[in-house]
């Protein structure tokens, strides 16, 4: 039982004044969080009562992309040098904040189309389409586009960092080529694919999580596979989520970036994230 009493206990007091004491410069908390530049960059462009909560929303989603892509490298990492457990503990990280991702729409989960006209033309062609670490995340899936990237060019730091994702081995790729050491039959063609190109579903592949599925239950290779069917399922949460805040506040108007909206978006949504994890469910 805890022991507040204990020499390992916080030194607690109900006297602030040891606490309340002056630093010399930032606090400690600034110095570690930045929180006094982090809370300079909401900047609405208007006086719109709902921008606010827009900018911030979005601003703390690409927080979370942050999260998700520094976490997922680490699991490609671990992949590639074997390191199953850790790779694994990286993901589960990540199923977490992919859930506190897909929560921070709440804010914007019934704006009107009155309130989002507000403060939309302000923005102009702004959009989340130009997201790069969102497209980072996709690159990391396996969704890799050459079109993705050029759109970059313009910012030579953003443009060569994106770069390096999109010329880099995809997390699934990873996880393919270990479970091929690991005794499975993953096809060459796969192991050895061109990884700048999007990867497509294989039926090879689809044989090899047949295997997983089909053998013992407490196989980490079948946890791997259920890990990664959470992954590809909250993705998909988020970008379906995405349509249905679109569709409330801008119905089938065209995007700011560009594209058809409502549509272009829905067919992006449909797309899965590692195909075989879903269609082999039909076969087993
Ligand atoms: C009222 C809220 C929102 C609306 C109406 C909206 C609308 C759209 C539309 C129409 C597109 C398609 C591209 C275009 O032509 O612009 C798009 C793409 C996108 N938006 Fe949003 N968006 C909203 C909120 C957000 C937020 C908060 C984020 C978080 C960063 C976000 C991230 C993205 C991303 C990443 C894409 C690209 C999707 C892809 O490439 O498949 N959006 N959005």
């Amino acid at each position: 039982m805890y022991d507040s009493t204990s020499a390992l206990a916080p030194p607690a007091t109900d006297d602030l004044d040891p606490l309340t004491r002056p630093f010399p410069g930032a606090t400690p908390y600034d110095a570690y969080v930045r929180a006094s530049v982090l809370n300079t960059l909401q900047q609405p462009f208007t006086e719109a009562p709902d921008e606010m909560g827009f900018l911030v929303t979005t601003q703390v989603m690409e927080l979370w992309f942050t999260l998700i892509v520094h976490e997922w490298r680490t699991a490609k990492t671990a992949f590639a040098k074997d390191e199953l457990h850790a790779a694994m503990d990286a993901l589960v990280r990540s199923r977490r904040a992919l859930t506190a991702l897909n929560a921070a729409w709440a804010p914007l989960a019934a704006l009107t189309p009155a309130q989002f006209n507000g403060f939309r033309a302000a923005f102009g062609r702004a959009s989340g389409f130009q997201s790069a670490m969102y497209r980072h995340m996709e690159f990391l899936l396996g969704d890799k586009s050459a079109g993705m990237l050029r759109l970059h060019e313009g910012d030579a730091a953003v443009h060569e960092g994106l770069g390096e994702t999109y010329r880099d081995t995809s997390l699934y790729d990873e996880v393919l080529r270990l479970l091929h050491r690991r005794g499975l039959p993953v096809p060459e063609h796969v192991r050895d694919r061109d990884v700048t190109a999007t990867y497509t579903s294989d039926p090879g592949v689809v044989e090899t999580w047949r295997q997983v599925y089909t053998g013992p239950q407490h196989d980490p290779l079948l946890a791997l596979g259920e890990l990664l069917t959470d992954i590809a399922e909250l993705v998909t949460r988020w970008r379906m989520d995405h349509v249905m805040v679109v569709r409330r506040a801008m119905g089938t108007k065209t995007g700011s970036a560009g594209s058809t909206g409502l549509a272009w978006l829905e067919r992006r949504a449909a797309r899965p994230v590692f195909p075989e994890l879903w269609e082999v469910r039909g076969g087993v």
